[in-house]
């Protein structure tokens, strides 16, 4: 059943050259493409985002189509009124099963929707009330003419800390058996950033939406101002032919080459050593994994070599090959782990009745701190020592790496018939090149370990 929208008019655009340029209608505004020639920049980082993708995605069909089956149908619009939101919004679908048959200008998270909200009524799964007037609200005070109404808003300003209640009202998920299965936005509330005080205030925009100084509109006579960057990369990354697909993995990349800080501590034994990996979430706002980390596979793998062959390793696996399924009991995974109410392990959003998380954590508020490395290293120890090959190591290499769904849980949705195997051989796996160190006893500096403060031959040198 399709609402009806109310169409909104609008005064008669009038542009600097003394023509006159169509408004757009209240139709129009909602069509990202009608965005495009204004605000190229904006439309093209937006084109290749998980937020215009969210509805495209193949795993959210897979896993929404399985949902709807295996609850006879009880999901409801749960999962697409975050993936698709004005699709639920105008009446298009109830859940998100006809995608095909909705225009594909309502796929996703779209600009309209972000830039209708006119209040946040709640913490998490989508309560934020859109105006639906045609206005498009941001962060300039003064918008010159344009062919549709603009307004300040508060909630789209990175510099108001009411910012964040937009993006975490949906970067919040509590599940219909009343889990709190995506908590990016608690996290957030519960650190540093969340402060009053502006030398320590991030909000979700001031890290996601980096700003630029220059024009955010193509047109004639407009100012110079700072303009945000829309494509927002996390670790999640477009696995079907989609724009800007190569840019955004590049992205990606990027911010998690600077998210962790790495310190290898070992004190060689006769016969093998002893090993303390210090990891430290130094970029994020929020847990490392966050958001969807029951999907979410962070790992370390390390490895210890005597005369080039290997005495030790733990986290290898091959390219094809899902971590979860390793039979390695130092396996250091940083994920959600969720259960089923008769305690076996769950995949799938609706079947969860608990989950366990122990992300490495953002920095918790304190008076004095200031972001950055806030001294919430989380530390490990290995005991490296192979009876059948007991020598001591004179190379050891580290990385983390990562993987934005875990290849079992995309085994899962092929099992069932549910996802097209060729999107499993898609997969990016990350090396993290804020971990990527190579231990030697030439490299190392000899310092105290942070878990059980021995001295130890420590990389990097200069930590
Ligand atoms: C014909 C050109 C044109 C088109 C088409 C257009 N805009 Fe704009 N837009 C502008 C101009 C001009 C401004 C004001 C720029 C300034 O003052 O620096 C603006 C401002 C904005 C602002 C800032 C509002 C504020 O006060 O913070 C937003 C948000 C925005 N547009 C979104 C959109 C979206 C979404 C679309 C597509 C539905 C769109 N625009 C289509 C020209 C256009
Ligand atoms: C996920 C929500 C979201 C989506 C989707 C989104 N925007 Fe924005 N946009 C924002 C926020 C938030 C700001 C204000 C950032 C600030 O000033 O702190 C913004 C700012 C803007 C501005 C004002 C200039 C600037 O860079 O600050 C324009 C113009 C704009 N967006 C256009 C678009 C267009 C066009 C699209 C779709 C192609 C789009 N936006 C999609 C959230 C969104
Ligand atoms: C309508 C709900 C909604 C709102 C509002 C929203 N998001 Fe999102 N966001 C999503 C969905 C859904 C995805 C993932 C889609 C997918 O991958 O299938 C996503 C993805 C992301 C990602 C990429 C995550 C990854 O793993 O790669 C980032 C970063 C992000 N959003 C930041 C923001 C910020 C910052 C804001 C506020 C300006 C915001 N979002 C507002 C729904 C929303
Ligand atoms: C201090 C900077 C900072 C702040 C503040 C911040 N983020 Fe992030 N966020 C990052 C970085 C860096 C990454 C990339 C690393 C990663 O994926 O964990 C990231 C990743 C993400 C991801 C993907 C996470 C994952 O593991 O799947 C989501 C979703 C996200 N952010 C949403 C948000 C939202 C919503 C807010 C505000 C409530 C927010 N972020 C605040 C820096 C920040
Ligand atoms: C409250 C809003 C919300 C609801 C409800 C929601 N999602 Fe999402 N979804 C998100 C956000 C936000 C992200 C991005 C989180 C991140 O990257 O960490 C996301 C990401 C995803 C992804 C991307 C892959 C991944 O793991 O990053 C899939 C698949 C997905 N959701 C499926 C679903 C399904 C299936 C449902 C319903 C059972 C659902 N979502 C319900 C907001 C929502």
């Amino acid at each position: 059943m399709k609402r009806l929208v109310p169409a909104v008019a609008l005064a008669l655009f009038a542009c600097d050259d003394g023509g006159e340029a169509t408004p757009l209608s209240f139709e129009q505004t909602l069509d990202p493409a009608a965005c495009k020639d204004c605000h190229p920049d904006h439309y093209r980082q937006w084109s290749g985002s998980m937020h215009a993708y969210a509805a495209t995605d193949p795993v959210f069909r897979a896993m929404n189509a399985r949902g709807q089956r295996e609850t006879e149908g009880a999901l409801g619009d749960f999962c697409i009124q975050c993936h698709a939101p004005l699709a639920v919004q105008l009446g298009y679908t109830t859940d998100g099963l006809n995608l095909d048959d909705v225009p594909a200008h309502l796929h996703g998270v779209t600009c309209a929707f972000c830039h209708s909200v006119e209040a946040v009524e709640g913490t998490h799964n989508n309560p934020l009330r859109l105006a639906m007037d045609g206005v498009m609200r941001a962060a300039v005070r003064d918008p010159i003419d344009s062919p549709h109404r603009a307004a300040y808003s508060p909630l789209h300003d990175r510099d108001d800390l009411r910012s964040s209640a937009l993006c975490g009202a949906c970067h919040d998920v509590v599940t219909p058996a009343g889990v709190h299965l995506e908590r990016s936005y608690k996290e957030w509330q519960d650190s540093l950033f969340n402060s009053t005080n502006p030398a320590q205030r991030n909000t979700c925009n001031d890290c996601h939406m980096p700003g630029r100084t220059a024009p955010i509109a193509d047109v004639a006579g407009v100012p110079v101002r700072r303009q945000h960057d829309h494509s927002m990369p996390g670790v999640d990354t477009a696995l079907v032919d989609f724009p800007e697909r190569e840019a955004q993995r590049a992205r990606v990349q990027r911010d998690l080459d600077t998210l962790l800080v790495a310190e290898l501590c070992v004190l060689p034994r006769s016969g093998g050593a002893e090993v303390e990996l210090s990891l430290e979430n130094v970029a994020a706002g929020h847990g490392v994994p966050s958001g969807a980390a029951l999907d979410r596979r962070f790992w370390v793998e390390l490895r210890a070599f005597a005369d080039e062959g290997v005495v030790y390793e733990s986290g290898v696996v091959g390219d094809g090959e899902p971590v979860a399924h390793l039979d390695d009991p130092d396996l250091w995974l940083l994920r959600d782990r969720a259960y089923k109410a008769d305690g076996s392990e769950a995949h799938m959003f609706w079947d969860v009745a608990e989950v366990v998380s122990d992300p490495l954590p953002a920095p918790p508020p304190s008076p004095d701190a200031l972001p950055g490395f806030g001294g919430q290293h989380v530390v490990r120890r290995y005991v490296v020592f192979d009876p059948e090959d007991p020598r001591t190591p004179d190379r050891i290499t580290l990385r983390v790496r990562a993987r934005a769904i875990g290849l079992d849980v995309l085994d899962d949705l092929i099992e069932s018939g549910d996802l097209d195997p060729a999107i499993r051989d898609a997969m990016p796996t990350f090396d993290l090149a804020g971990t990527v160190l190579t231990w030697t006893p030439e490299a190392a500096e000899r310092r105290l370990t942070r878990l059980t403060g021995r001295e130890a031959l420590c990389v990097p040198a200069d930590f």
